[in-house]
């Protein structure tokens, strides 16, 4: 039996699965994410070790006998935090994380040092790791001077379980720290923040092992153990390994916080200018590259959280099919943006509000925002030369048909469901401990799901949505604040 862990932005996910990836068990807890100041991001890790006691233990309840058996445990994990940790292992400040745009001016900073970009691959992000530990540096130096570790969310809930500072290719790919062609810490890259090797955690393969469960957690949980803890893998590679997403053509849309645009790649091909991300995948010589939006479901949340009604609320109001683009444009920069703006000062906006609009009018300009801010990282992502054959829609937001003829008629590409009920993470992460412990292929273990629906573009609304897409195009240059 093998557990998968999700430490998601919004709460942790288990799930248990057998060999053959039956999911006999799921749990699910939720914890809170802190702003203390505009553009600030952050969560206590403690709450994240809560969550993964709370839900183990409702897993094991749900299916006792099968818990016993426990072989191996895969992890996954939003990307890029900055978990700080003192040569005792005690957590020094909350994580940053990957939405936080302290680090704006470090960021650009690093960005500008001579061969980062070819190093990484990538824009050094301000919500990569690196520019959050220039900004310790600068804000809270006797934090900074006392940083034995430097470790990604999902790591430090292993040093939890394992007792071991490890972390895996596809996690640390998102730091700026790694070489990304070569696999391995850059001292360049290090050096570059005044950061060294041995603050980093050892690296494995995602689908490699990487530590035991403590033993006494082990006695804790009923285990005979060993119990091996996988590499595994930063939530996106770990969802693209959960819907079979590991080579060429093959990827997915998430509408989750985030949107994300990921697609698979047999090479490595960076092209770091587009604000394209390129970074290892969780499984040995491949590499994959997506387009981030930093505010998907985010955005439907604050609509939400500001009109008092639930974001199903608010969807359910909408037909299950779009008809067309409105008059009402919604540009989803909350947060800033990455792709394809690397611009974390523009903030969003309504442009084109009508006396008569209500509050489904505006949640329908919401998803349709999102989604053109999907297709800019569409076309990010068709100037790589990647190529979209299959493409699996998930997250949270995929449960709204509305959305979803949207974003199909919007990029006007077919978006294919899972039949059955979408485990995303977890699953790719469960499926890592798999391979981790029985030295199973990853082409083997990580299969696409059987397809149910297949939302399709509607062709002949995608010159209107084209039309659209371009008017929010050139919305962007009224509210960037660049310059
Ligand atoms: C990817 C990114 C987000 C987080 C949270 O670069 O920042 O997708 O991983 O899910």
């Amino acid at each position: 039996m093998y557990l998968g862990l999700d430490l998601g932005t919004s709460g942790l996910r288990a799930i248990l699965i057998d060999e053959a990836g039956a999911v006999l068990a799921d749990a699910e807890a939720a914890f809170d994410v802190d702003h203390p100041h505009a553009g600030w991001s952050e969560q206590d890790p403690a709450d994240w070790v809560e969550a993964c006691k709370t839900t183990v233990a409702a897993v094991k309840a749900k299916a006792p006998e099968a818990f016993a058996q426990l072989k191996g445990i895969g992890i996954s994990g939003h990307m890029h935090g900055a978990t700080l940790i003192d040569a005792a292992d005690k957590v020094l400040r909350p994580c940053i994380l990957w939405n936080d745009t302290r680090s704006t001016d470090e960021a650009a900073a690093l960005d500008t040092m001579d061969g980062i970009r070819e190093i990484t691959g990538n824009i050094v992000f301000p919500g990569f790791t690196a520019p959050k530990l220039a900004w310790v540096a600068k804000h809270e130096p006797e934090t900074f001077a006392r940083v034995a570790k430097v470790l990604l969310p999902k790591d430090y809930l292993r040093l939890w379980l394992t007792g071991e500072h490890i972390s895996d290719m596809s996690d640390s790919a998102g730091t700026a720290w790694l070489d990304v062609g070569a696999r391995n810490w850059s001292d360049a890259a290090l050096a570059a923040g005044g950061m060294r090797r041995d603050q980093m955690p050892e690296l494995v393969e995602g689908a490699a092992p990487g530590g035991n469960l403590r033993e006494t957690l082990c006695a804790e949980w009923g285990l005979s153990g060993p119990v091996i803890v996988a590499g595994g893998a930063g939530d996106n590679a770990a969802a693209a390994c959960g819907i079979g997403a590991l080579g060429e053509g093959s990827g997915f849309v998430s509408l989750g916080t985030s949107g994300v645009l990921m697609v698979g790649r047999d090479s490595y091909a960076p092209d770091a200018a587009s604000a394209v991300h390129s970074f290892c995948h969780a499984v040995p010589d491949r590499w994959y590259q997506m387009g981030v939006i930093l505010a998907a479901t985010d955005s439907l949340n604050w609509l939400s959280r500001n009109l008092g009604q639930s974001p199903a609320d608010l969807s359910s109001a909408l037909p299950d099919t779009a008809s067309g683009p409105s008059s009402l444009t919604f540009l989803p920069y909350l947060s800033g943006e990455r792709t394809p703006h690397n611009d974390s000062r523009v903030r969003g906006a309504f442009i084109g509000l009508d006396v008569a609009m209500d509050r489904t009018d505006l949640t329908r300009a919401v998803m349709e925002g999102v989604s053109f801010a999907l297709r800019d990282s569409l076309e990010a992502l068709k100037g790589t030369g990647a190529k979209f054959e299959t493409l699996f829609a998930v997250g949270g937001g995929a449960r709204s048909r509305f959305w979803l003829t949207t974003l199909a008629s919007t990029l006007n590409l077919p978006l294919s469901l899972p039949a059955g009920s979408e485990l995303g993470a977890a699953m790719g992460a469960a499926r890592l401990a798999v391979c981790a412990v029985t030295g199973a292929s990853p082409d083997a273990v990580m299969t696409q799901p059987e397809t149910g629906d297949v939302i399709m573009p509607d062709k002949a609304l995608t010159a209107a949505y084209d039309d659209a897409y371009g008017r929010y195009r050139a919305l962007y240059p009224a509210l960037t604040r660049k310059g």
